[in-house]
């Protein structure tokens, strides 16, 4: 592997900065605050951070919504700040990937203030306007990412047309087909590039082009919302071939700077579709969406895990999360006796490990009662469980923490070998020394049901029991292997094929008898 390629194995910490760590008592996290806490990353054993937005935005989709791509929110602090950030991380070997929001602005952004000002402004043509459709309503029937928000089109009284929205109203869609588009955002690259970041997180980076006729999608995946995967129909207002040209010019830009890397998120789980965004000229690596829409079954998990490793170009990687921003938590979604297994299982597969904050200590989704979040994910975007005061903040948090925040924090997980904090810390540090799971081939094994194995390179074996019964496995050839790493810690020395309740198992089998 070429020393450039760093990513190929990172494990990537995702900082929501807004809810991660508080410096000044206004209750809402800030950049200082995510410096102050470096600590707890670097102890990790994460190789590089994936901020969430942290720049100018009237927070409508909570920095989703950018109204000024080269700066940083007041909320969050300064550009000197970021900078500070970079060069702390980097002292302490890790790297700073920021989130790229290119499909829209917010409505905030001068570009946009421009655009809805005058039907000849130069600048009408950066978004995508469009008259009503004959006898009045929308141009067409495409419909907002967010239940909530309708139609993906608001009618702007000074100028008479609509304007396209894939989320919010907040959020009007660039038009990716104006190359001075296209040439703002590669500014906008450059800028933080230059600024040391290692890459960047490309949100809904399937989004970029639409239909330029602005035809109705047809009535089999009108209803979708989001990506819709029909075996023949395809929608019109996104997953168009024409983005991967866009997000070619972006590699190109990346590669020039040697080292750095694009993350898609792609928010489409058919898997040939999605094999297509990564790896190759396009963007180095994509989300595996699927991975965290399984339900807590090993054959799902195994089909899922295969069915897009089969069709990846040669030698690319996905990148498997568990929860993130956008989707609720592992506690929440399998129960607490399984965060085990399951971190055990995205940080052993072959490719990018991405660990959304408060995951390594198993917080779980806590809504609030009043909600703030448009589309209903305040549950899993509470404040970081530091301590067993809270430790957040000196203030009023945003979001109120969790109610467990006293029993599941950082101050009682730390020293504890038998926490889920330091499971992760033991497979992370693992995982840095092996060749076998830092580059070693995936297969997935037969096994029982119940029970989903698979080798890492040669002969490192990972066996997770998705049951709370003890389970029995096989592997042709072998009837032992020696633990290497385990959920509990009470395992050593070698043992039979063989698994605990809610057990991750991770052996060096010998040679084949
Ligand atoms: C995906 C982001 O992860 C999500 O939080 C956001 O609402 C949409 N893209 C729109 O930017």
């Amino acid at each position: 592997m070429a020393a450039d390629e760093w990513w190929r194995d990172a494990v990537v910490y995702q900082v929501y900065p807004r809810s991660f760590a508080d410096s000044d008592g206004d209750g809402i996290g800030d950049l200082r605050g995510v410096v102050d806490r470096l600590d707890h990353v670097e102890r990790l054993g994460a190789d590089a951070i994936w901020l969430s937005p942290f720049y100018p935005s009237p927070q409508v989709d909570f920095g989703y919504d950018i109204s000024d791509y080269e700066s940083v929110d007041p909320e969050y602090g300064t550009l000197d700040d970021f900078d500070d950030l970079v060069a702390e991380a980097g002292r302490r070997g890790l790297r700073i990937v920021v989130d790229l929001v290119m499909n829209h602005t917010s409505d905030e952004h001068a570009w946009f203030v421009e655009s809805r000002s005058d039907r000849s402004n130069p600048k009408r043509d950066w978004y995508i306007w469009a008259d009503p459709r004959p006898g009045g309503g929308p141009p067409n029937n495409w419909l907002s990412s967010f239940e909530k928000c309708g139609a993906a089109w608001t009618f702007d009284d000074r100028t008479g047309q609509y304007y396209l929205h894939s989320f919010t109203a907040g959020q009007p869609d660039l038009n990716w087909r104006n190359p001075d588009v296209r040439a703002a955002m590669g500014k906008v690259w450059r800028f933080w590039l230059d600024r040391g970041v290692a890459g960047f997180r490309i949100d809904v980076a399937h989004r970029l082009m639409k239909d330029p006729d602005l035809r109705d999608n047809p009535p089999e995946v009108a209803h979708a919302r989001r990506h819709f995967s029909h075996p023949v129909v395809r929608q019109r207002n996104l997953d168009l071939p024409e983005t991967h040209d866009v997000l070619r010019e972006l590699r190109e830009v990346l590669d020039g700077y040697g080292d750095r890397f694009a993350l898609g998120e792609v928010p489409i789980s058919d898997d040939a579709r999605l094999a297509e965004y990564f790896g190759g000229d396009g963007m180095q690596t994509a989300f595996h969406i699927a991975f965290w829409e399984q339900p807590w079954d090993a054959s799902a998990f195994r089909a899922c895990v295969d069915g897009l490793a089969g069709r990846m170009r040669p030698g690319s990687l996905p990148t498997y999360a568990l929860a993130t921003h956008d989707i609720s938590r592992t506690v929440s979604r399998y129960g607490a006796a399984r965060a085990g297994v399951a971190a055990m299982m995205m940080l052993t597969l072959r490719g990018v490990a991405c660990v959304y904050y408060g995951e390594e200590i198993g917080m779980s989704d806590a809504p609030p009662d009043e909600a703030r979040d448009v589309d209903g994910r305040d549950g899993q975007r509470t404040p970081m469980q530091w301590d067993d005061t809270g430790g957040f903040t000196t203030g009023e948090p945003w979001l109120p923490m969790a109610p467990g925040h006293g029993e599941v924090n950082v101050g009682r997980q730390l020293d504890d070998p038998d926490s889920l904090l330091s499971l992760y810390r033991r497979v992370i540090a693992y995982r840095r020394g092996s060749e076998d799971l830092r580059r070693g081939g995936y297969r997935s094994l037969d096994t029982p049901p119940g029970v989903f194995a698979y080798l890492r390179g040669e002969n490192l074996l990972v066996a997770l029991n998705f049951t709370g019964r003890p389970a029995s496995f096989t592997v042709p050839g072998h009837t032992e292997g020696r633990v290497e790493l385990s959920t509990r810690t009470d395992r050593t020395g070698v043992v039979p094929l063989r698994l605990e309740p809610d057990e991750g198992l991770v052996l060096r089998l010998g040679p084949v008898r």
